[in-house]
């Protein structure tokens, strides 16, 4: 829970794939087919400016009935999405998560996007770390009592 954002980072990698406010909902729904991901940020003139995710499209497009080959991401994306630094915990990207319902978070120094880190990997970094500690508890125990 303590450990810094940027370790996770560091191990996902740092990528982050973006898209234009201009380009339309499908063309943003086309890059996340293409990556095999569910969201893109939304990036202009190097900045974040939000982020669409699968629900984005769902709910502002899709269920509001606007067709997607012609609204524009800056229509249905999440303004002033949650973002963390390169300081922050993973129990401060957690709580962030739970507290803005956000399944992804864009890492960013300033102006600088970083990285970006899913619930999955989240998820998968507290599973790994959480064995680790089993284990040593268990060696720990095993070898106290042997
Ligand atoms: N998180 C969700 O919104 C969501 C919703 C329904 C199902 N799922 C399923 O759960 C599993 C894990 O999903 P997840 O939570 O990791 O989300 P995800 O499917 O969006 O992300 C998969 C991986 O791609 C990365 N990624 C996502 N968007 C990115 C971007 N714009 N730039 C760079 N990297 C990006 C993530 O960090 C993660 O490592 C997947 O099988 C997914 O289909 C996820």
């Amino acid at each position: 829970m303590h450990s810094p954002i940027s370790w996770v980072l560091n191990e996902k990698g740092h990528v982050v794939h973006t898209i234009s406010p201009a380009a339309t909902v499908c063309e943003a729904v086309r890059g996340m087919r293409t990556h095999g991901i569910g969201c893109l940020v939304v990036t202009e003139a190097g900045r974040v400016v939000g982020l669409i995710a699968e629900r984005d499209v769902l709910m502002r497009c899709i269920a509001a009935g606007r067709e997607a080959r012609y609204t524009p991401v800056r229509d249905v994306m999440t303004t002033d999405p949650p973002m963390l630094r390169p300081d922050s915990t993973v129990g401060d990207a957690m709580t962030a998560m739970t507290d803005r319902r956000t399944r992804h978070l864009p890492v960013v120094n300033g102006d600088d996007l970083l990285g970006l880190v899913s619930i999955g990997d989240l998820t998968r970094w507290m599973t790994r770390h959480l064995q680790g500690q089993v284990r040593s508890l268990e060696s720990y125990i095993q070898g106290a009592y042997a």
